[in-house]
């Protein structure tokens, strides 16, 4: 195993079992809703997020046991999204990390509810009390997971995302909906994973969240290669659905070739907003190969 393979369990693994600890048990009341917020988001997923958040701490000097509550902050916004994503009003996916989707599983009303329900829950994490030394900015932390994922944010995306379904948008205007609908919440693990600092540089700060802005465009900009490229057992999920639901991606608008190289120019960007920084931010440049080289 590589160097980084072996980083990267270990963070999958312990954000494994801080949301474990965290999520209330199957066998708590309401149990129907436990079960479909614990199927959700325990035992899959790459978990790119936690694995940002803790690449920024490691880059920032920050304790991971702080990290490890920010980085499944963001989680449970992501897995509430994928949640929501798959409904039957959404992209109406019935196969979410290689198993039946939450409203499959459960049903629509059960699976709506355990989106609602994470995305307390993310909130309730990160306003936990010593989550960070410093009040004010655990209160900055609060508003800059908030706004990632609002109307502003991600569900603005989904929002745009929705509302284009058979629309030929321009590179910017689809690029405007990317960077809302996923890089929003990548910015947001980046950023919540360098305040967890006691003083995080705001020079550092500022690289941190160029890095945060091309790699999390490059990560979508990927999803839509996959979508198109990859199998539905590699991937977990339904491959072709971009096309099928006649969604605009970086494929219809590029093509695949140029959508690749697009991917590898923000790459590039990434890896140079980081560069300065030597040692410290080998596992962002680590992170940014293995979100633009992934083959699912
Ligand atoms: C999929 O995200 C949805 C997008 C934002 C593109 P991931 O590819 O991070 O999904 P998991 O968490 O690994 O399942
Ligand atoms: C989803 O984008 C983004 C969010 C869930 C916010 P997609 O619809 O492309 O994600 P997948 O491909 O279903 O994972
Ligand atoms: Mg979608
Ligand atoms: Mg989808
Ligand atoms: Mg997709």
């Amino acid at each position: 195993m590589s160097d980084f393979s072996s980083w990267a369990a270990r963070i999958q693994a312990r954000a494994e079992s801080t949301l474990d600890a965290l999520l209330p048990p199957e066998d708590v009341a309401p149990a129907r809703l436990h079960a479909a917020m614990r199927y959700a988001i325990l035992g899959g997923g790459k978990r790119v997020r936690p694995l940002l958040a803790h690449g920024a701490g490691e880059l920032f000097g920050a304790a991971a046991e702080r990290v490890d509550l920010a980085a499944a902050a963001v989680e449970m916004i992501h897995a509430y999204s994928l949640i929501h994503d798959d409904m039957p009003c959404m992209d109406d996916d019935d196969l979410r990390r290689g198993k039946p989707s939450c409203h499959k599983q459960f049903d629509d009303a059960t699976a709506l509810l355990a989106g609602d329900a994470l995305q307390s829950l993310a909130f309730q994490t990160l306003a936990q009390p010593g989550l960070c030394g410093d009040a004010a900015r655990q209160t900055r932390m609060i508003h800059l997971l908030a706004t990632a994922s609002g109307s502003r944010g991600m569900a603005g995306g989904q929002a745009i995302d929705l509302a284009s379904v058979g629309l030929n948008l321009s590179q910017q205007e689809l690029e405007f909906m990317h960077i809302h609908k996923t890089g929003a919440l990548i910015r947001a693990a980046v950023l919540l994973g360098a305040h967890c600092a006691d003083a995080p540089d705001a020079e550092k700060l500022r690289a941190a969240d160029r890095y945060a802005k091309n790699i999390g465009l490059a990560f979508q900009v990927v999803d839509d290669i996959l979508d198109a490229e990859a199998d539905t057992v590699t991937l977990g999920k339904t491959a072709g659905k971009d096309a099928k639901n006649n969604k605009p991606t970086y494929v219809t608008i590029l093509g695949l070739a140029r959508a690749r190289e697009f991917a590898a120019e923000l790459h590039a960007d990434a890896v140079a907003d980081i560069a300065p920084f030597g040692d410290a931010g080998r596992r962002l440049t680590q992170l940014a190969d293995f979100i633009t080289g992934r083959s699912f």
